[in-house]
């Protein structure tokens, strides 16, 4: 396995949701040690933390500039090897580039950027860059979505023919409908979050998830998004017809409007031959439905289960394990491409994931101001 690889975070601080969830999760198999970063705008509060982490402050930074420059001038063997990008949506960009120019293998939270040409940019750079870079649909980890994918793959429940994925949050209901509250929360900003808030921070999950677990490529979509107030530019609710290669159709389903939900994300594929169904908040349950049988779930851990599945399981049947492993998944699968070791495609998604997806919110935006016409996404 070789020694740690020295991992460096921007954002993510204690203010935040999901910086937990990538500390544990690259701790998880024993392949990262974090040594630094710059956790919050202010270095203060970046300070604070890293002792609260318990870690040096050696290689703490006030911003990314600084750090670039002060560790390109670190030996090799003391040098970050991969940074990861917590911070908000509009802050992606520039931090993925600027690392990937300098020689960083990149984590970045999703959405990637917040345009379209912005991820075709990151796609370039990365060429030249030659490094990894991974995109954290954090959901993909999941013991029972990856059997999925193979079950699909492997002809189980024949031709694909119908394709569903729901996302489902309530938490903007008590936000959108305070005109002060509203008007200051990022996610609701285009100039912090991009063009699309559920479409963006939601319904890309979901558009990943199904070209994951289906195989299949979407080709055109048609959406019909809701804003609710006139004032609030960003969506908070959306449903969008999809259509995918081989004439296979299906929808999705996004809303953060949905009051009472907490994290409802379930993704349904039904076949000629059988349907697989799959929930997020009971996400060690795989249901398989066929014609006249009783429905059957199956769990991680088993032999039945594929390779990838397998490998993603790190306790006997019966020990549930949940987001923070998903996410570790991910972070192992990322360590083995960073040490050249071989990998199943299928352990993260990259940057062709992150730049489809972003595709798909800008689409899904000019579909419904189009007046929900029918718009195609490219091809790669
Ligand atoms: N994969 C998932 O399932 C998932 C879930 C939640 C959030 N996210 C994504 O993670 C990102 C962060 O979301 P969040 O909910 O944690 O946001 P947040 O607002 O809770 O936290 C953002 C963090 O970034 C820090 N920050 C802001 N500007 C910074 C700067 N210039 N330099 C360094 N740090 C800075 C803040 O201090 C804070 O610690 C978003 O892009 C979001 O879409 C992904």
């Amino acid at each position: 396995m070789g020694k740690k690889i020295r991992l460096g975070i921007l954002g993510g601080g204690g203010d935040s949701l999901i910086g937990v969830l990538h500390r544990v999760a690259s701790a998880m198999h024993d392949r990262y040690e974090l040594v630094g970063g710059s956790f919050n705008p202010l270095l203060d509060e970046s300070i604070k933390f890293a002792n609260q982490l318990g870690i040096s402050t050696d290689q703490v930074y006030t911003n990314l500039d600084i750090l670039i420059e002060e560790e390109l001038k670190l030996p090799k063997e003391k040098r970050m090897e991969v940074v990861s990008i917590l911070t908000p949506n509009f802050l992606h960009f520039s931090m993925a580039k600027k690392l990937l120019e300098n020689g960083f293998n990149v984590i970045c939270e999703k959405p990637m950027t917040t345009t379209y040409d912005e991820a075709k940019i990151l796609k370039e750079t990365l060429k030249m860059a030659n490094t990894v870079f991974a995109v954290t649909y954090t959901y993909t980890g999941y013991p029972m979505i990856r059997q999925m994918r193979e079950m699909v793959a492997n002809g189980d429940i024949g031709k694909v023919q119908k394709i569903d994925a729901q996302y489902y949050q309530g938490w903007i209901n008590p936000i959108i409908h305070d005109k002060e509250k509203r008007s200051s929360t990022w996610r609701l900003d285009p100039e912090k979050s991009g063009i699309s808030c559920c479409v963006g921070d939601i319904g890309t999950h979901a558009f990943d998830m199904i070209e994951y677990v289906s195989g299949h490529r979407v080709e055109s979509i048609l959406a019909d998004l809701n804003y609710l107030y006139e004032d609030n530019r960003m969506d908070i609710d959306g449903t969008i017809l999809i259509r995918c290669e081989n004439q296979v159709k299906g929808v999705i389903r996004a809303s953060q409007i949905a009051t009472g939900e907490e994290n409802n994300f379930t993704v349904q594929i039904y076949g000629q031959k059988a349907g697989l169904k799959w929930a997020q908040e009971n996400p060690n349950h795989l249901y398989l439905l066929e014609d006249g049988q009783p429905m059957k779930v199956l769990k991680p851990g088993h032999s039945y289960n594929s390779d990838i599945s397998l490998d993603g399981t790190k306790l006997p049947p019966g020990h549930p394990e949940g987001i923070f492993d998903s996410m570790g998944n991910i972070y192992k699968g990322v360590a083995r491409a960073i040490r050249k070791e071989p990998y199943d495609p299928g352990e993260f998604p990259t940057i062709i994931d992150g730049a489809r997806g972003m595709g798909f919110i800008e689409k899904a935006v000019e579909s419904h101001q189009k007046g929900n016409v029918w718009v195609e996404l490219d091809k790669d």
